[in-house]
Protein backbone atom coordinates (compact mmCIF):
# COMPACT_ATOMS: atom_id res chain seq x y z
CA UNK A 1 0.00 0.00 0.00
CA UNK A 2 1.40 3.13 -1.03
CA UNK A 3 2.89 5.34 2.18
CA UNK A 4 1.35 8.56 3.09
CA UNK A 5 3.57 11.35 3.74
CA UNK A 6 1.80 13.72 6.49
CA UNK A 7 0.86 16.32 4.22
CA UNK A 8 -1.12 14.42 1.59
CA UNK A 9 -2.92 12.49 4.33
CA UNK A 10 -4.50 15.37 6.01
CA UNK A 11 -5.31 16.86 2.55
CA UNK A 12 -7.12 13.68 1.78
CA UNK A 13 -8.38 13.33 5.39
CA UNK A 14 -10.36 16.09 5.91
CA UNK A 15 -13.97 16.10 5.36
CA UNK A 16 -14.63 14.88 1.95
CA UNK A 17 -13.77 11.14 0.28
CA UNK A 18 -10.15 10.91 1.08
CA UNK A 19 -10.89 9.63 4.22
CA UNK A 20 -12.52 6.19 3.07
CA UNK A 21 -9.36 4.98 1.67
CA UNK A 22 -7.65 4.91 4.85
CA UNK A 23 -10.20 4.76 7.32
CA UNK A 24 -12.35 1.31 5.98
CA UNK A 25 -15.05 3.45 6.00
CA UNK A 26 -18.28 1.62 5.08
CA UNK A 27 -20.77 2.49 1.93
CA UNK A 28 -22.53 5.11 3.82
CA UNK A 29 -19.10 6.95 3.50
CA UNK A 30 -20.11 10.39 1.70
CA UNK A 31 -23.61 9.60 1.14
CA UNK A 32 -24.98 12.95 -0.42
CA UNK A 33 -28.72 13.62 0.45
CA UNK A 34 -30.41 16.72 -0.86
CA UNK A 35 -30.41 20.17 0.37
CA UNK A 36 -32.38 20.73 3.22
CA UNK A 37 -34.43 23.88 3.68
CA UNK A 38 -32.00 25.39 5.62
CA UNK A 39 -29.13 25.20 3.52
CA UNK A 40 -28.28 29.11 2.72
CA UNK A 41 -29.00 30.44 6.19
CA UNK A 42 -28.00 28.80 9.71
CA UNK A 43 -29.18 25.45 10.53
CA UNK A 44 -31.62 25.43 13.18
CA UNK A 45 -31.06 23.06 15.97
CA UNK A 46 -32.86 21.66 19.08
CA UNK A 47 -31.13 20.04 21.50
CA UNK A 48 -33.01 16.91 23.04
CA UNK A 49 -32.29 15.74 27.04
CA UNK A 50 -30.34 18.32 28.35
CA UNK A 51 -29.24 17.28 31.40
CA UNK A 52 -25.29 16.54 31.37
CA UNK A 53 -23.96 15.68 27.94
CA UNK A 54 -27.01 17.37 25.96
CA UNK A 55 -25.96 20.85 27.97
CA UNK A 56 -22.32 20.42 26.73
CA UNK A 57 -24.33 20.64 23.46
CA UNK A 58 -26.60 23.57 23.87
CA UNK A 59 -23.60 25.47 25.48
CA UNK A 60 -21.96 24.78 22.09
CA UNK A 61 -24.46 25.95 20.25
CA UNK A 62 -24.80 29.12 22.07
CA UNK A 63 -21.57 29.98 22.40
CA UNK A 64 -19.09 28.23 19.30
CA UNK A 65 -20.61 26.55 16.20
CA UNK A 66 -20.79 29.25 13.58
CA UNK A 67 -23.29 28.27 10.81
CA UNK A 68 -25.81 26.84 13.50
CA UNK A 69 -28.42 28.63 16.04
CA UNK A 70 -29.97 26.92 18.83
CA UNK A 71 -33.85 27.52 18.70
CA UNK A 72 -35.52 24.72 20.37
CA UNK A 73 -34.66 22.44 23.84
CA UNK A 74 -36.68 19.92 24.94
CA UNK A 75 -36.63 17.47 27.83
CA UNK A 76 -39.13 15.17 30.00
CA UNK A 77 -37.77 17.00 33.14
CA UNK A 78 -39.16 20.12 33.33
CA UNK A 79 -36.92 21.53 35.93
CA UNK A 80 -33.81 20.43 34.07
CA UNK A 81 -35.75 22.28 31.24
CA UNK A 82 -36.28 25.41 33.45
CA UNK A 83 -32.86 25.30 34.39
CA UNK A 84 -30.86 25.19 30.98
CA UNK A 85 -33.87 28.13 29.43
CA UNK A 86 -32.60 30.14 31.98
CA UNK A 87 -29.18 29.62 30.66
CA UNK A 88 -29.89 30.14 27.54
CA UNK A 89 -31.30 33.31 28.25
CA UNK A 90 -29.20 34.96 30.12
CA UNK A 91 -26.76 34.13 26.63
CA UNK A 92 -29.06 36.58 25.23
CA UNK A 93 -31.18 33.18 23.31
CA UNK A 94 -34.91 31.90 23.71
CA UNK A 95 -35.48 28.58 22.69
CA UNK A 96 -38.81 27.12 22.45
CA UNK A 97 -38.82 24.30 24.59
CA UNK A 98 -41.25 21.21 24.50
CA UNK A 99 -41.17 17.81 26.90
CA UNK A 100 -43.19 16.24 24.51
CA UNK A 101 -40.30 15.14 21.47
CA UNK A 102 -43.07 14.02 19.62
CA UNK A 103 -44.57 17.67 19.36
CA UNK A 104 -40.84 19.28 18.94
CA UNK A 105 -40.95 17.13 15.64
CA UNK A 106 -43.57 19.12 14.22
CA UNK A 107 -42.11 22.19 14.32
CA UNK A 108 -41.19 22.80 10.39
CA UNK A 109 -38.80 25.71 11.54
CA UNK A 110 -36.25 22.90 13.04
CA UNK A 111 -33.42 21.43 10.97
CA UNK A 112 -31.56 19.25 12.84
CA UNK A 113 -31.96 17.20 16.72
CA UNK A 114 -29.02 16.64 18.80
CA UNK A 115 -30.04 13.70 20.63
CA UNK A 116 -28.55 13.64 24.13
CA UNK A 117 -31.06 11.74 25.95
CA UNK A 118 -30.91 8.11 27.39
CA UNK A 119 -28.98 5.25 25.17
CA UNK A 120 -32.65 3.34 25.42
CA UNK A 121 -34.33 6.56 23.39
CA UNK A 122 -31.23 6.84 20.51
CA UNK A 123 -32.52 4.84 18.02
CA UNK A 124 -36.10 5.70 18.18
CA UNK A 125 -35.46 9.17 18.43
CA UNK A 126 -33.55 8.58 15.29
CA UNK A 127 -36.36 7.04 12.84
CA UNK A 128 -39.00 9.03 14.45
CA UNK A 129 -36.52 12.47 12.92
CA UNK A 130 -35.74 11.11 10.20
CA UNK A 131 -39.39 10.37 9.13
CA UNK A 132 -40.27 14.24 10.29
CA UNK A 133 -37.17 15.15 7.69
CA UNK A 134 -34.60 16.16 10.41
CA UNK A 135 -31.33 16.17 10.26
CA UNK A 136 -29.83 14.17 13.39
CA UNK A 137 -26.73 13.86 15.85
CA UNK A 138 -27.71 11.00 17.91
CA UNK A 139 -25.03 11.04 20.79
CA UNK A 140 -23.55 7.15 21.12
CA UNK A 141 -24.20 4.61 21.99
CA UNK A 142 -26.60 4.32 18.56
CA UNK A 143 -29.01 1.76 20.48
CA UNK A 144 -29.80 -0.08 23.31
CA UNK A 145 -30.10 -3.62 21.84
CA UNK A 146 -28.62 -4.94 18.58
CA UNK A 147 -32.01 -5.00 16.64
CA UNK A 148 -33.08 -1.45 17.36
CA UNK A 149 -29.94 -0.16 15.98
CA UNK A 150 -30.04 -1.74 12.76
CA UNK A 151 -33.52 -0.49 12.61
CA UNK A 152 -31.94 3.21 13.01
CA UNK A 153 -29.83 2.28 10.33
CA UNK A 154 -32.53 0.69 7.64
CA UNK A 155 -33.74 4.36 8.41
CA UNK A 156 -30.77 6.36 7.25
CA UNK A 157 -30.66 4.29 4.09
CA UNK A 158 -34.71 4.41 4.06
CA UNK A 159 -35.55 8.18 4.64
CA UNK A 160 -32.16 9.57 2.58
CA UNK A 161 -33.53 13.10 2.15
CA UNK A 162 -31.62 14.01 5.77
CA UNK A 163 -28.71 13.05 7.15
CA UNK A 164 -27.72 11.35 10.47
CA UNK A 165 -23.69 11.55 12.04
CA UNK A 166 -23.28 9.79 15.30
CA UNK A 167 -21.66 10.90 18.84
CA UNK A 168 -18.53 8.67 18.27
CA UNK A 169 -16.13 12.09 18.61
CA UNK A 170 -12.75 10.20 18.23
CA UNK A 171 -13.83 9.63 13.97
CA UNK A 172 -13.09 13.79 14.02
CA UNK A 173 -9.55 12.47 15.17
CA UNK A 174 -6.77 13.93 12.51
CA UNK A 175 -4.19 11.95 15.05
CA UNK A 176 -6.37 8.78 14.68
CA UNK A 177 -6.92 8.88 11.05
CA UNK A 178 -2.80 9.73 10.84
CA UNK A 179 -2.21 6.67 13.15
CA UNK A 180 -4.60 4.62 11.24
CA UNK A 181 -2.83 5.48 7.51
CA UNK A 182 0.44 4.50 9.42
CA UNK A 183 -0.69 1.34 10.16
CA UNK A 184 -2.32 0.42 7.06
CA UNK A 185 1.10 1.00 5.50
CA UNK A 186 2.79 -1.79 6.59
CA UNK A 187 5.66 -0.07 8.45
CA UNK A 188 5.16 -1.97 11.61
CA UNK A 189 4.14 -4.52 10.19
CA UNK A 190 0.34 -6.70 10.78
CA UNK A 191 -1.53 -5.90 13.52
CA UNK A 192 -1.67 -8.97 15.83
CA UNK A 193 -4.49 -7.70 18.06
CA UNK A 194 -6.50 -4.38 19.44
CA UNK A 195 -7.21 -3.41 22.63
CA UNK A 196 -9.73 -1.27 24.08
CA UNK A 197 -9.12 -0.05 27.61
CA UNK A 198 -11.65 1.70 29.75
CA UNK A 199 -10.41 1.83 33.26
CA UNK A 200 -12.62 4.72 34.54
CA UNK A 201 -13.46 4.67 38.09
CA UNK A 202 -16.99 3.73 39.15
CA UNK A 203 -17.94 3.64 42.93
CA UNK A 204 -21.01 2.41 44.56
CA UNK A 205 -24.43 3.39 43.54
CA UNK A 206 -25.44 3.22 46.91
CA UNK A 207 -28.13 0.40 47.80
CA UNK A 208 -31.90 0.97 48.27
CA UNK A 209 -34.49 -0.83 49.82
CA UNK A 210 -36.94 -0.74 47.21
CA UNK A 211 -38.34 0.67 44.82
CA UNK A 212 -38.05 4.72 44.46
CA UNK A 213 -40.67 7.84 43.80
CA UNK A 214 -40.08 9.82 40.43
CA UNK A 215 -39.60 13.33 41.18
CA UNK A 216 -42.95 15.43 40.21
CA UNK A 217 -40.65 17.57 37.85
CA UNK A 218 -40.42 13.86 35.25
CA UNK A 219 -42.50 12.31 32.64
CA UNK A 220 -41.52 9.05 33.63
CA UNK A 221 -43.80 7.26 30.82
CA UNK A 222 -42.11 9.39 28.08
CA UNK A 223 -38.74 9.30 30.32
CA UNK A 224 -38.97 5.05 29.96
CA UNK A 225 -40.14 5.31 26.23
CA UNK A 226 -39.65 2.20 24.63
CA UNK A 227 -38.44 -0.02 27.89
CA UNK A 228 -40.17 -2.20 30.12
CA UNK A 229 -42.11 0.22 32.76
CA UNK A 230 -40.85 0.26 36.21
CA UNK A 231 -40.33 1.86 38.83
CA UNK A 232 -36.81 3.27 39.43
CA UNK A 233 -34.57 1.07 42.08
CA UNK A 234 -31.58 3.26 42.63
CA UNK A 235 -31.56 6.83 44.50
CA UNK A 236 -27.67 7.66 44.55
CA UNK A 237 -26.11 11.00 43.91
CA UNK A 238 -27.71 11.40 40.66
CA UNK A 239 -31.11 11.12 42.42
CA UNK A 240 -33.34 8.04 41.11
CA UNK A 241 -33.46 8.73 37.55
CA UNK A 242 -31.24 10.35 35.96
CA UNK A 243 -27.31 9.32 35.10
CA UNK A 244 -26.82 5.86 36.91
CA UNK A 245 -29.76 4.31 34.28
CA UNK A 246 -26.09 3.27 32.39
CA UNK A 247 -26.04 0.26 35.09
CA UNK A 248 -29.26 -1.38 34.37
CA UNK A 249 -30.13 -3.23 31.40
CA UNK A 250 -33.45 -2.10 30.71
CA UNK A 251 -31.56 1.45 30.11
CA UNK A 252 -27.91 0.71 29.40
CA UNK A 253 -24.86 -1.52 28.99
CA UNK A 254 -22.32 -0.49 31.54
CA UNK A 255 -19.38 1.05 30.99
CA UNK A 256 -18.03 -0.96 28.12
CA UNK A 257 -21.52 0.62 26.01
CA UNK A 258 -21.24 3.76 27.70
CA UNK A 259 -17.62 5.29 28.01
CA UNK A 260 -16.35 1.96 26.36
CA UNK A 261 -18.29 2.19 23.00
CA UNK A 262 -15.59 5.64 21.85
CA UNK A 263 -12.85 2.70 22.00
CA UNK A 264 -14.60 -0.15 21.04
CA UNK A 265 -14.95 1.98 17.60
CA UNK A 266 -11.49 2.99 17.59
CA UNK A 267 -10.27 -0.45 18.24
CA UNK A 268 -12.77 -1.82 15.17
CA UNK A 269 -11.37 1.47 13.22
CA UNK A 270 -7.72 0.14 13.25
CA UNK A 271 -8.73 -3.64 12.62
CA UNK A 272 -10.75 -2.11 9.47
CA UNK A 273 -13.43 -4.81 10.09
CA UNK A 274 -16.78 -3.51 8.74
CA UNK A 275 -19.24 -5.18 10.56
CA UNK A 276 -19.70 -7.80 13.46
CA UNK A 277 -17.59 -10.70 14.70
CA UNK A 278 -17.93 -14.40 14.46
CA UNK A 279 -17.51 -15.03 17.93
CA UNK A 280 -17.83 -13.66 21.28
CA UNK A 281 -16.83 -14.06 25.33
CA UNK A 282 -16.87 -12.34 28.13
CA UNK A 283 -15.83 -12.62 31.50
CA UNK A 284 -16.68 -10.51 34.92
CA UNK A 285 -18.58 -9.68 37.85
CA UNK A 286 -19.50 -6.35 39.99
CA UNK A 287 -17.02 -6.49 42.52
CA UNK A 288 -15.73 -4.83 45.95
CA UNK A 289 -18.96 -3.35 46.61
CA UNK A 290 -22.60 -4.24 46.63
CA UNK A 291 -24.98 -1.63 45.04
CA UNK A 292 -28.52 -1.53 43.21
CA UNK A 293 -26.90 -1.60 40.00
CA UNK A 294 -26.81 -4.98 37.70
CA UNK A 295 -23.64 -4.46 35.44
CA UNK A 296 -20.42 -5.28 35.46
CA UNK A 297 -17.96 -3.22 37.17
CA UNK A 298 -15.09 -5.60 35.68
CA UNK A 299 -15.40 -7.41 32.33
CA UNK A 300 -13.34 -8.83 29.55
CA UNK A 301 -14.71 -9.55 26.02
CA UNK A 302 -13.11 -11.19 23.55
CA UNK A 303 -14.01 -10.45 19.71
CA UNK A 304 -13.01 -13.00 17.06
CA UNK A 305 -12.63 -10.70 14.02
CA UNK A 306 -10.93 -12.31 10.70
CA UNK A 307 -8.25 -10.41 10.96
CA UNK A 308 -7.25 -9.85 14.29
CA UNK A 309 -8.65 -10.38 18.21
CA UNK A 310 -10.55 -7.35 19.45
CA UNK A 311 -10.21 -7.22 23.49
CA UNK A 312 -11.95 -5.27 25.67
CA UNK A 313 -11.24 -4.80 28.90
CA UNK A 314 -13.25 -2.84 31.82
CA UNK A 315 -12.63 -1.91 35.01
CA UNK A 316 -14.50 0.41 37.35
CA UNK A 317 -11.90 -0.35 40.50
CA UNK A 318 -9.20 2.03 41.24
CA UNK A 319 -5.34 0.62 41.45
CA UNK A 320 -5.79 -0.64 44.97
CA UNK A 321 -7.98 -0.35 47.99
CA UNK A 322 -8.80 3.19 49.08
CA UNK A 323 -6.93 4.84 46.10
CA UNK A 324 -8.59 6.69 43.39
CA UNK A 325 -6.48 6.84 40.53
CA UNK A 326 -6.81 4.00 37.83
CA UNK A 327 -4.38 1.65 36.12
CA UNK A 328 -3.31 1.54 33.09
CA UNK A 329 -2.17 -0.35 29.97
CA UNK A 330 0.76 0.88 28.33
CA UNK A 331 -0.15 4.53 29.52
CA UNK A 332 -4.01 3.98 28.49
CA UNK A 333 -5.84 4.19 30.95
CA UNK A 334 -9.37 5.15 28.82
CA UNK A 335 -7.80 4.46 25.30
CA UNK A 336 -6.71 1.67 22.62
CA UNK A 337 -3.55 -0.19 21.81
CA UNK A 338 -2.73 -2.01 19.05
CA UNK A 339 -0.01 -4.07 18.90
CA UNK A 340 1.82 -4.62 15.09
CA UNK A 341 4.36 -6.74 14.48
CA UNK A 342 7.04 -4.45 15.01
CA UNK A 343 5.92 -1.68 17.20
CA UNK A 344 2.51 -0.79 18.44
CA UNK A 345 0.37 2.04 18.55
CA UNK A 346 -1.54 4.10 21.61
CA UNK A 347 -4.83 5.77 21.46
CA UNK A 348 -5.70 8.69 24.57
CA UNK A 349 -9.18 9.28 25.70
CA UNK A 350 -9.26 12.79 23.44
CA UNK A 351 -8.39 10.73 20.74
CA UNK A 352 -4.27 11.73 20.55
CA UNK A 353 -2.37 9.27 19.11
CA UNK A 354 1.37 8.27 19.59
CA UNK A 355 3.03 5.24 17.77
CA UNK A 356 5.80 3.28 19.12
CA UNK A 357 8.51 -0.03 18.61
CA UNK A 358 8.80 -3.06 20.21
CA UNK A 359 11.12 -1.41 22.61
CA UNK A 360 9.02 1.24 23.53
CA UNK A 361 11.00 3.98 22.13
CA UNK A 362 8.09 6.53 20.18
CA UNK A 363 8.67 6.24 16.21
CA UNK A 364 6.20 8.65 15.83
CA UNK A 365 3.94 11.53 17.74
CA UNK A 366 0.87 12.52 16.14
CA UNK A 367 0.13 16.51 16.52
CA UNK A 368 -2.57 17.43 14.56
CA UNK A 369 -4.91 16.68 17.42
CA UNK A 370 -7.63 15.08 19.17
CA UNK A 371 -11.53 14.91 18.58
CA UNK A 372 -12.58 18.30 19.02
CA UNK A 373 -13.81 19.25 15.88
CA UNK A 374 -16.57 16.55 15.83
CA UNK A 375 -19.99 18.97 16.50
CA UNK A 376 -18.50 21.73 14.28
CA UNK A 377 -18.41 18.38 11.96
CA UNK A 378 -21.81 18.15 12.30
CA UNK A 379 -23.09 21.47 11.62
CA UNK A 380 -20.45 21.22 7.99
CA UNK A 381 -22.42 18.47 7.06
CA UNK A 382 -25.77 19.24 7.47
CA UNK A 383 -24.66 22.35 4.80
CA UNK A 384 -22.68 20.23 3.02
CA UNK A 385 -25.50 17.54 3.38
CA UNK A 386 -23.05 14.42 3.25
CA UNK A 387 -21.04 12.75 6.70
CA UNK A 388 -18.01 12.32 6.61
CA UNK A 389 -16.99 11.81 10.14
CA UNK A 390 -19.57 9.63 12.66
CA UNK A 391 -21.26 6.94 10.37
CA UNK A 392 -24.55 5.80 11.21
CA UNK A 393 -23.69 2.60 10.37
CA UNK A 394 -20.02 2.80 11.73
CA UNK A 395 -21.58 3.38 15.06
CA UNK A 396 -23.93 0.46 14.66
CA UNK A 397 -21.54 -2.26 14.82
CA UNK A 398 -19.24 -0.62 17.00
CA UNK A 399 -22.48 0.22 19.61
CA UNK A 400 -23.38 -4.08 18.83
CA UNK A 401 -20.24 -4.90 19.81
CA UNK A 402 -20.89 -3.79 23.10
CA UNK A 403 -23.86 -5.83 23.53
CA UNK A 404 -22.08 -8.63 21.90
CA UNK A 405 -20.08 -8.55 24.67
CA UNK A 406 -23.06 -8.02 27.63
CA UNK A 407 -24.71 -10.87 25.93
CA UNK A 408 -22.05 -13.18 26.59
CA UNK A 409 -21.29 -12.15 29.90
CA UNK A 410 -25.13 -12.20 30.85
CA UNK A 411 -25.76 -15.86 29.57
CA UNK A 412 -22.76 -17.12 31.77
CA UNK A 413 -22.86 -18.63 35.05
CA UNK A 414 -20.70 -18.02 38.45
CA UNK A 415 -17.50 -20.42 38.01
CA UNK A 416 -14.61 -20.14 40.12
CA UNK A 417 -11.47 -18.85 39.02
CA UNK A 418 -9.74 -22.72 38.22
CA UNK A 419 -12.48 -23.79 36.67
CA UNK A 420 -12.26 -20.52 34.56
CA UNK A 421 -8.38 -20.43 33.80
CA UNK A 422 -9.18 -23.90 32.60
CA UNK A 423 -11.83 -23.14 30.03
CA UNK A 424 -9.98 -20.03 28.62
CA UNK A 425 -6.41 -21.66 29.08
CA UNK A 426 -6.03 -22.64 24.87
CA UNK A 427 -6.66 -18.45 24.31
CA UNK A 428 -3.58 -16.43 25.10
CA UNK A 429 -4.88 -13.12 24.75
CA UNK A 430 -7.74 -14.45 27.10
CA UNK A 431 -5.58 -15.48 29.84
CA UNK A 432 -3.15 -13.38 30.05
CA UNK A 433 -5.55 -10.56 30.14
CA UNK A 434 -7.11 -12.57 33.04
CA UNK A 435 -4.10 -12.78 34.99
CA UNK A 436 -4.09 -9.04 35.34
CA UNK A 437 -7.78 -9.22 36.11
CA UNK A 438 -7.24 -12.02 39.06
CA UNK A 439 -4.27 -9.40 40.40
CA UNK A 440 -6.25 -6.12 40.25
CA UNK A 441 -9.37 -7.62 41.95
CA UNK A 442 -6.55 -9.22 44.45
CA UNK A 443 -5.39 -5.55 44.92
CA UNK A 444 -8.99 -4.38 45.16
CA UNK A 445 -9.29 -7.25 48.33
CA UNK A 446 -11.46 -9.23 46.62
CA UNK A 447 -11.15 -12.80 47.83
CA UNK A 448 -10.51 -14.44 44.24
CA UNK A 449 -10.26 -17.80 45.68
CA UNK A 450 -13.90 -17.60 46.97
CA UNK A 451 -15.73 -14.94 44.60
CA UNK A 452 -17.07 -16.34 41.66
CA UNK A 453 -16.73 -14.85 38.91
CA UNK A 454 -19.36 -14.89 35.56
CA UNK A 455 -18.28 -16.49 32.68
CA UNK A 456 -20.26 -16.19 29.74
CA UNK A 457 -19.58 -18.73 26.41
CA UNK A 458 -17.64 -18.32 23.41
CA UNK A 459 -20.89 -17.41 21.33
CA UNK A 460 -20.97 -17.47 17.38
CA UNK A 461 -22.62 -14.86 15.53
CA UNK A 462 -24.08 -14.71 12.00
CA UNK A 463 -22.75 -11.64 10.98
CA UNK A 464 -26.13 -11.32 8.13
CA UNK A 465 -29.01 -12.07 10.49
CA UNK A 466 -27.15 -10.62 13.24
CA UNK A 467 -28.17 -13.17 15.39
CA UNK A 468 -26.20 -16.10 17.23
CA UNK A 469 -25.97 -19.26 16.06
CA UNK A 470 -24.90 -22.98 17.64
CA UNK A 471 -25.36 -26.08 18.65
CA UNK A 472 -26.38 -25.35 22.26
CA UNK A 473 -29.49 -24.34 21.97
CA UNK A 474 -30.62 -23.23 25.91
CA UNK A 475 -27.95 -20.70 25.41
CA UNK A 476 -28.25 -19.36 22.16
CA UNK A 477 -31.95 -18.82 22.62
CA UNK A 478 -31.23 -17.20 25.79
CA UNK A 479 -28.72 -14.55 24.09
CA UNK A 480 -31.17 -14.46 20.73
CA UNK A 481 -34.21 -13.74 22.68
CA UNK A 482 -32.51 -11.15 25.20
CA UNK A 483 -33.76 -7.62 25.63
CA UNK A 484 -29.45 -6.27 24.46
CA UNK A 485 -30.20 -8.57 21.28
CA UNK A 486 -34.11 -7.98 20.42
CA UNK A 487 -36.40 -5.15 22.18
CA UNK A 488 -39.64 -4.04 20.28
CA UNK A 489 -40.23 -1.06 22.21
CA UNK A 490 -43.60 -0.38 23.76
CA UNK A 491 -46.88 1.03 22.86
CA UNK A 492 -46.66 4.33 21.45
CA UNK A 493 -42.91 3.73 21.40
CA UNK A 494 -42.59 0.53 19.18
CA UNK A 495 -39.61 0.57 17.15
CA UNK A 496 -40.56 0.59 13.65
CA UNK A 497 -39.45 -2.53 11.60
CA UNK A 498 -37.43 -1.43 8.80
CA UNK A 499 -34.85 -4.14 8.21
N1 LIG B 1 -20.02 11.48 23.27
C1 LIG B 1 -19.66 11.47 24.53
O1 LIG B 1 -18.48 11.52 24.86
C2 LIG B 1 -20.71 11.40 25.60
C3 LIG B 1 -20.40 11.82 26.90
C4 LIG B 1 -21.41 11.74 27.87
C5 LIG B 1 -22.66 11.22 27.56
N2 LIG B 1 -22.91 10.81 26.29
C6 LIG B 1 -24.22 10.22 25.95
O2 LIG B 1 -25.21 11.21 26.12
C7 LIG B 1 -26.43 10.64 26.55
C8 LIG B 1 -26.94 11.40 27.76
O3 LIG B 1 -26.05 11.24 28.83
P1 LIG B 1 -26.20 12.09 30.17
O4 LIG B 1 -25.05 11.75 31.03
O5 LIG B 1 -26.46 13.50 29.84
O6 LIG B 1 -27.55 11.42 30.78
P2 LIG B 1 -28.59 12.04 31.83
O7 LIG B 1 -29.44 10.93 32.29
O8 LIG B 1 -27.87 12.85 32.84
O9 LIG B 1 -29.44 13.07 30.94
C9 LIG B 1 -30.40 12.66 30.00
C10 LIG B 1 -31.48 13.71 29.87
O10 LIG B 1 -32.40 13.27 28.87
C11 LIG B 1 -33.71 13.52 29.34
N3 LIG B 1 -34.66 12.64 28.64
C12 LIG B 1 -34.90 11.32 28.84
N4 LIG B 1 -35.82 10.86 27.98
C13 LIG B 1 -36.17 11.91 27.20
C14 LIG B 1 -37.08 12.07 26.13
N5 LIG B 1 -37.81 11.03 25.69
N6 LIG B 1 -37.20 13.29 25.56
C15 LIG B 1 -36.46 14.34 26.02
N7 LIG B 1 -35.59 14.25 27.05
C16 LIG B 1 -35.44 13.05 27.63
C17 LIG B 1 -33.64 13.29 30.82
O11 LIG B 1 -34.71 13.88 31.52
C18 LIG B 1 -32.29 13.91 31.14
O12 LIG B 1 -32.43 15.28 31.44
C19 LIG B 1 -26.12 9.16 26.83
O13 LIG B 1 -26.60 8.36 25.80
C20 LIG B 1 -24.62 9.10 26.89
O14 LIG B 1 -24.12 7.86 26.43
C21 LIG B 1 -21.97 10.91 25.31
Amino acid sequence: MKSWSRKEFLKASLVGGGAALIAGQTRLFGQVAPAAGSANGDVRVAVVGINAQGAGHMRDYLNKLPGARLVALCDVDTAVLAKRREECEKAGVKPETYTDYRKLLENKNIDAVVLGTPNHQHSLQTIWALQAGKDVYVEKPLSHNIWEGRQALAASLKYTKNIVQTGTQNRSSLDIQEAIAYVRSGQIGKIQWARGLCYKPRESIGLTTGPQAVPATIDYDLWTGPASLTPPRRNGSKGPVHYDWHWFWNYGGGDITNQGIHQMDVARWFLGENGLPSSVMSLGGRFGYRDDAETPNTLLSVFNFEKAPLIFEVRGLPIKTGMKAMDNYRGARVGVVVQCENGYVTVSESGTANIYDNANTKIKALSNGGNGAHRANFVKAVKNRKVAVGLIEECHYSTALCHLGNLSYLVGADKSNAAIAEAIKASAPTTEAYGRILEHLKANAVDVATTPTVLGPLLTFDRKTEMFTGADKVVVDAANNHALRKRVGRGAFTIPQLA
